[in-house]
């Protein structure tokens, strides 16, 4: 099969912190990895896709947790309704792989659509917030430890 990757990296990604672009990218791996094991035959895919996906779960939530430790280290005012964001996302994607785990109605293409388009859509409106909050708190002086 052609190896074909579906989402790739482009720099106007970078946040601009060299941690959370790094977590940024491995997202990406793994929603390549998943959709991968999409394009193999059925019980394959089924097979596959149950290998990375608790891990993809786990990656997002020390993902998220690496995020949020940033944005209240630095009192990042809007804290709240960006934690709401991921919150509702680990549901959402847990209800996903529960649907997948239980045999029910589960459309592994359209999961690593809304996966791709949802951390890319949140990288561009919702991490960069944080990321200039703290370019403008590194220009005040008033960022006492430095944020890599
Ligand atoms: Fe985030």
């Amino acid at each position: 099969m052609e190896k074909e990757v579906f989402v790739v990296w482009e720099d106007r990604y970078s946040v601009g912190i060299p941690s959370i672009d790094a977590q940024h990218k491995e997202l990406l791996v793994l929603t390549n990895k998943l959709y991968d094991a999409c394009r193999n035959s059925e019980e394959k895919a089924r097979e596959y896709f149950k290998e990375v996906i608790r891990s993809a779960v786990e990656y997002v939530q020390f993902h998220f947790t690496s995020e949020e430790r940033i944005m209240e280290r630095i009192n990042f005012p809007e804290l709240g309704p960006h934690k709401v964001q991921h919150t509702s996302f680990v549901k959402q994607v847990l209800e996903e792989v529960q649907n997948f785990e239980g045999g029910k109605s589960f459309v592994p293409n359209t999961f690593v659509r809304f996966l791709r388009d949802w951390i890319l859509t949140h990288i561009a409106m919702s991490d960069i917030k944080y990321a200039e909050y703290i370019q403008v708190l590194k220009k005040q002086g008033t960022l006492q430890a430095l944020i890599k």
